[in-house]
């Protein structure tokens, strides 16, 4: 793309602010940002003014959970066919660290914050380590798939190799990257992160089946006879990946998808919870839900909408590639975005500035049509890394990997 296309295209989306610097770039800086500015789709900045159709949401009516009773009168069964699909090399694990986890505020991915007390104990040390239980289990390596984005692609590869992969065989590891979105001010308009570059961010964790298909890591997959997925966060230090008996379950009832979740601690606790949408499973963002639906009772006199998910989820491959070419709905997001001002100085905002816009991992869901809500105990499978101190924070992981016997 030449300067004149580039400026055209510009204008037409109101962006023309991004060209301000050109003449005092270096040629090759020229380069990169009309490169830049040809691969950036402006159009989900109108998504701004568009907000208030955003989510319409259709009949909201209850999704009951399979429930730990239930699960545990048939965890042989369960535990089984899953162990054998396991065996088969019918299950992948993919971990999405392309986040920028801009709350627990490390410059470093996520992952490598060491949670040790006495000696030293990574988040991604954690999560491999709960892996390696079910491979230790099954006598089977598992594909491990790492989504990582542009912002900490390279940190995260470097840091597993020098860290031998924590012990995992690096044959059954296999990285892919996930797509950037432009970051705005309040008013739509696109920040700078340098005077040759626009400040991008993670476009969310929705996209991770497209990316991994893009790659070609999610056709390599199903050549090595790979049929599940189950995908799961870099934050919860807790949570059992790949668990035998939560695959059995899922193919037991036949169902397209299978869910993680936990018990609420009360109505209003910030989760999404499984629900059907017009007849279909669907989850709702806590930010989404009524009073009234928050305070609604199943026809047991249970809180009707009381399962939040715990972003764990297992996956049909056949389903997902029926829904990637789906467009999932933006979420725009309210965040700290470094930028360049007016004088083109870099400034770290203390507090949001802007928007990013992002697709989630969630509306998946709401396009296949089945899926399993399985519940798990909160308190051996729940420990969230959000926010450096507080509630969901590296202390209230420690307290909980305490109490399950994991040393630290
Ligand atoms: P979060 O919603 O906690 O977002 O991600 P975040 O960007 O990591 O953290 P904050 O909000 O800036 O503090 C939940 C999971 O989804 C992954 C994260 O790495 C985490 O495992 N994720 C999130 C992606 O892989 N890509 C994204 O674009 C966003």
């Amino acid at each position: 793309m030449n300067y004149e296309q580039a400026l055209q295209k510009l204008t037409e989306a109101g962006q023309e602010h991004v060209l301000s610097y050109y003449e005092e770039l270096t040629e090759g800086q020229k380069e990169m940002l009309l490169a830049q500015i040809e691969a950036t789709d402006f159009s989900i900045l109108s998504s701004l003014e568009n907000r208030k159709e955003e989510n319409v949401k259709g009949k909201i009516t209850p999704l009951a959970a399979m429930q730990l009773s239930e699960i545990k009168t048939r965890e042989t069964e369960f535990r089984t066919i899953g162990m054998e699909a396991i065996r088969q090399g019918k299950v992948g694990a993919v971990l999405l660290a392309g986040g920028m986890g801009t709350r627990l505020g490390s410059d470093n991915p996520k992952g490598m914050y060491n949670i040790g007390v006495n000696k030293e104990v990574y988040i991604f040390q954690r999560l491999i380590e709960n892996l390696m239980d079910v491979v230790q289990l099954t006598d089977t390596w598992i594909p491990l798939y790492v989504m990582t984005s542009d912002k900490n692609h390279e940190a995260t590869v470097s840091f597993l190799k020098e860290h031998d992969y924590f012990g995992y065989k690096s044959d059954y590891v296999t990285f892919f990257m996930q797509e950037m979105a432009p970051a705005s001010d309040y008013n739509g308009k696109v920040y700078m992160e340098e005077k040759w570059k626009i400040s991008t961010s993670p476009n969310g964790n929705g996209g991770w089946y497209s990316s991994m298909h893009k790659w070609g890591v999610a056709q390599k997959a199903m050549a090595d006879g790979v049929e599940w997925l189950n995908v799961f966060s870099v934050d919860n230090v807790l949570q059992r990946i790949a668990d035998p008996c939560f695959v059995g379950a899922v193919i037991a009832n036949n169902c397209a998808a299978g869910t993680k979740v936990v018990r609420k601690c009360s109505p209003d606790e910030k989760v999404g919870v499984v629900c059907l949408e017009d007849g279909k499973p669907s989850i709702i963002e806590y930010y989404e839900l009524t009073d009234e639906l928050m305070n609604a009772k199943d026809e047991n006199g249970d809180p009707a909408y009381y399962f939040g998910v715990i972003l764990n989820y297992l996956f049909r491959v056949a389903d997902l590639e029926k829904i990637r070419e789906k467009n999932l709905p933006l979420h725009i997001v309210e965040k700290k975005i470094p930028y360049l001002n007016e004088k083109g100085e870099k400034i770290n905002p203390q507090k949001p500035n802007g928007y990013k816009f992002e697709q989630l991992v969630l509306d998946m869901i709401r396009e296949l049509d089945s899926c399993l809500p399985y519940e798990v105990v909160r308190g051996k499978e729940f420990a969230p890394i959000k926010n450096a101190t507080g509630a969901d924070s590296v202390e209230s992981a420690r307290a909980l990997c305490r109490e399950n016997g994991i040393e630290l």
